[in-house]
C-alpha cells in the first residue's frame, strides 16, 4: 500500500455540451448513461426529467483524464476498474486545488456552494482522486440523494450569514433558522418552531401573528 493520495481538480467552466444526443433520455428516464456511440467510454449524458412536461433534457459529459464510465454503477470510474473494450485516449489540462470531498468514485454535492448548483464528480484514478466540479443544468439543482441534478429539487437551507431565516421548505412558515457565526468563521445553525399560531416574517425576520404565508411549498 503506498499513502501517495493526492487531489486533482478541474474547473469546467462551460459545463457540459449540449448536442445530437446519442442517448434517448425518454427511453432510459433520468440519470446518467453511457453514450452509445462512444466506443471509447468516456462520453456520458445526464438526463433530466422536466416535470411539466414530462420531457427530458440530455447534457453530454467526457469522463476526465484516462477515466472511463462504467454504465454498471453509472459513474466515471479509473479505466483499471473498467475495461472499455477500446482503449481510452487521454489527458486535459490539471490544475491542483484545495477542497478533497472525494472518497469513492461517484458524485458529491460541492461543499463551497450552499445553493446546490454544483456537484462534484469523483474519479480514483492509481490512487489520486480527480475532482471535476459541474455546475447543473439552469433550471436544476443537484440532489446528494439521487446523485442527480433535478428541476424540482428543494435546495435545504443552509446559513451563509448571522440572523433568523425562513425555512424554505416549510409550507406553514412555522419553522424558521437561526445563524450564528462562530470564532472560526463557520454558521452553527439552529431550527426553532414559531409558537402556537404566529408564523415567521421573512420581512420583519421574527415569529408574527400580522404575517400571511404564502408559500407555495
Ligand atoms: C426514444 O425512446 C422512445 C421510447 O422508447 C421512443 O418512443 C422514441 O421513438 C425514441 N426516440 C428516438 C429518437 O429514437
Ligand atoms: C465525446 O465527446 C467529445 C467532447 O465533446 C466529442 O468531441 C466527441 O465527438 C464525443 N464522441 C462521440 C463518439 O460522440
Ligand atoms: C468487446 O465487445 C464485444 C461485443 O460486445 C465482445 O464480443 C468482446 O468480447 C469484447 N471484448 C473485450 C475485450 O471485452
Ligand atoms: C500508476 O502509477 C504508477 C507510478 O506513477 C505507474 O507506473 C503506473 O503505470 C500507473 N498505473 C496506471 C494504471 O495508470
Ligand atoms: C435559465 O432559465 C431561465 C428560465 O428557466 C431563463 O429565464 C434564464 O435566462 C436561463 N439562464 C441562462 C443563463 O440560461
Ligand atoms: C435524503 O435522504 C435522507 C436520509 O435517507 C433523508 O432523511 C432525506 O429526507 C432525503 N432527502 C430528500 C430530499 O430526499
Ligand atoms: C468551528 O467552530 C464550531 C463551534 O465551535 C465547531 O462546531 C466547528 O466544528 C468548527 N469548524 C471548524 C471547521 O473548525
Amino acid at each position: 500500500m503506498d499513502n501517495r493520495f493526492g487531489i486533482a481538480l478541474f474547473v469546467v467552466l462551460s459545463i457540459a455540451y449540449q448536442a445530437h444526443g446519442a442517448v434517448n433520455c425518454t427511453a432510459t428516464g433520468a440519470g446518467r448513461f453511457a453514450d452509445p456511440a462512444d466506443t471509447t467510454c468516456k462520453n456520458y449524458t445526464l438526463c433530466v426529467l422536466v416535470p411539466n412536461t414530462n420531457t427530458f433534457v440530455a447534457y453530454n459529459y467526457v469522463c476526465p483524464t484516462t477515466s472511463v464510465f462504467n454504465p454498471a454503477s453509472k459513474r466515471c470510474t479509473a479505466s483499471s476498474n473498467f475495461v472499455c473494450n477500446v482503449t481510452a485516449p487521454g489527458s486535459t489540462t490539471t490544475t491542483p486545488a484545495p477542497p478533497a470531498v472525494c472518497t469513492a468514485d461517484g458524485y458529491v454535492a460541492d461543499p463551497s456552494v450552499t445553493d446546490c448548483t454544483s456537484y462534484i464528480e469523483c474519479v480514483q484514478i492509481n490512487g489520486t482522486f480527480t475532482q471535476t466540479v459541474y455546475t447543473c443544468p439552469n433550471g436544476t439543482l443537484y440532489n446528494p440523494n439521487t446523485t442527480l441534478c433535478e428541476v424540482n429539487y428543494v435546495c435545504p437551507f443552509t446559513c451563509t450569514a448571522s440572523g433568523r431565516y425562513a425555512n424554505p421548505q416549510d409550507a406553514n412558515c412555522k419553522t424558521y433558522f437561526m445563524c450564528v457565526l462562530n470564532n472560526n468563521g463557520s454558521f452553527s445553525q439552529y431550527q426553532y418552531t414559531c409558537p402556537s399560531t404566529s408564523v415567521f416574517s421573512p420581512i420583519a425576520r421574527m415569529c408574527t401573528t400580522s404575517y400571511t404565508c404564502n408559500n407555495s411549498g
